[in-house]
């Protein structure tokens, strides 16, 4: 087995012999017998190096997004230790006879602890739904039930392990898939070279702060701004695909609650449950809260301005690289462009970028008739890559469904169809040459 002597396991060890010891004891109270001194001295011994281990700068706070309660600690131990110490594990199950778990319920915490019955209010406020432990991630967020077994979030059994984090969403936020590489994009070279350099932040962030000196800014935090379909999303998930890192993408509709007050909140556990984890996050529609700055109209929006400036500044004391995306550059004033580290335009695709959108979206294995000709397809027809991938897309299925290689008249059906998404109808001039290609039953519904 390959232990890396000094995972936080190891360091932590004191803190298992504690409860392994303090389960043996309860194991001896229950049957009626008293406690050997050699045991009550061990006990304080252990006790007092816990109390070092949970200092502020012991092991723990290497681990714990923000430093817990005496109680808190406690109860966190209690419920950890059986995933890191299995003989644990055993001594609670025949602890609790009858239920057999190897995990702690929050009646068996409380006697590990030997609370008294008015202590046990804390730990039930440690514990209870909405506790800091919860909104910390730090435990499953299931049945608050004192009978129930509590387990701890698996991110953090991971991480005192020593061993890789099992990716996990945080609250509020949802993983998206990173496939994507530099290839994939298609955009303008600058942009291509600030994307880059947005990267150099994260990476060389120990050269420049911890070396050098330079000044320790949160974030780093980009705005993506321009037209819907031209790639932001897609440019943020091949940022986190280079990066090796998740990519989240937050619903700032869900996140920013109507009641007043929910959203720092929600705010706060999204970034407690990121805190020192390697992810890329991404707040889309960010214009829906900039937009709303300096007009404040009713008291509601006067609470959401509040909420914007909380959100702004919470965006940039988090430590990682964030992206918000906005399709609406021009409502976004100068004051708020400066806070950001970068600010990328994604324009719509020129001719030459839609030839090579046309290339890369046609599915690749997919046999294409030689009428197609992709140059000619990014002249004539004017749609952004996201777009592009839509008729593309149908233009394949068309194909599937004749069994025939790809070709111009599938194409013209594609485009017809994204073309009409908005109106319900499609002007035959936007089609251009294809024009010509588009099958008779469909140009005879449009005259
Ligand atoms: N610049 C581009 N390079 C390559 N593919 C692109 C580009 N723009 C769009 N696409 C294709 O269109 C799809 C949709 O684009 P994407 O979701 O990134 O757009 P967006 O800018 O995030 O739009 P929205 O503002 O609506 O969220 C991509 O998954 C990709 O297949
Ligand atoms: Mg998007």
């Amino acid at each position: 087995m390959t232990m890396a002597a000094d995972t936080p396991a190891r360091r932590l060890q004191p803190e298992w012999e504690r409860l392994h010891l303090l389960a043996f004891c309860l194991a001896r109270s229950r049957e009626g017998q008293s406690l050997a001194g050699e045991h009550l001295e061990r006990l304080r011994a252990l006790q007092q190096t816990v109390e070092r281990l949970r200092g502020a700068d012991g092991p723990w706070a290497g681990v714990l997004p923000a430093p817990l309660s005496a109680v808190e600690m406690d109860a966190l131990v209690c419920i950890l230790a059986p995933e890191i110490e299995p003989r644990i594990g055993w001594a609670y199950q025949t602890l609790q006879t009858g239920s057999g778990q190897p995990w702690a319920s929050r009646a068996l915490i409380q006697e590990l602890l030997a609370l008294e019955p008015e202590q046990s209010g804390y730990l039930q406020d440690a514990l209870g739904s909405g506790s800091r432990l919860r909104r910390l991630r730090l435990i499953r967020d299931d049945d608050p039930d004192p009978y129930q077994p509590l387990r701890p979030a698996p991110w953090l059994a991971a991480r005192i392990r020593g061993q890789e984090e099992i990716p996990m969403a945080p609250e509020g936020a949802v993983e998206v898939p990173v496939e994507a590489g530099w290839d994939d994009l298609v955009l303008p070279a600058d942009r291509r070279v600030m994307l880059e350099e947005f990267l150099l932040w994260v990476r060389h962030r120990e050269t420049v702060v911890d070396e050098w000196g330079g000044a320790s800014l949160g974030g780093p935090v980009a705005l993506f701004a321009g037209p819907s379909g031209t790639g932001k999303t897609l440019a943020a998930s091949v940022l986190a695909g280079v990066l090796g890192w998740p990519l989240y993408r937050v619903d700032l509709g869900r996140l920013v609650s109507k009641y007043i007050g929910e959203t720092e909140k929600n705010l706060n556990a999204l970034f407690d449950g990121l805190h020192g984890r390697r992810a890329v996050l991404q707040f889309d529609e960010a214009d829906a809260l900039f937009a709303r700055r300096g007009e404040v109209k009713e008291a509601r929006d006067r609470y959401a301005n509040m909420e914007v400036s909380h959100l702004l500044s919470r965006i940039e004391r988090h430590q990682g690289p964030c992206i918000l995306t906005t399709n609406l550059r021009k409502q976004i004033d100068g004051a708020f462009t400066r806070r950001f580290q970068m600010v990328v335009e994604f324009p719509r695709p020129d001719a030459a970028a839609r030839a090579r959108l046309w290339d890369r979206l046609l599915p690749p294995r997919a046999p294409r008739h030689p009428e197609v000709d992709v140059e000619a397809l990014g002249r004539g027809v004017v749609l952004t890559g996201g777009g592009i991938r839509n008729a593309a897309l149908h233009a394949a299925y068309l194909a599937a469904r004749d069994g025939e290689p790809i070709c111009l008249r599938h194409i013209a059906t594609g485009v017809w169809r994204e073309l009409a998404k908005d109106t319900g109808e499609a002007a035959m001039a936007e089609l251009g040459e294809l024009g010509a290609h588009l099958p008779e039953e469909i140009a005879h519904a449009a005259h």
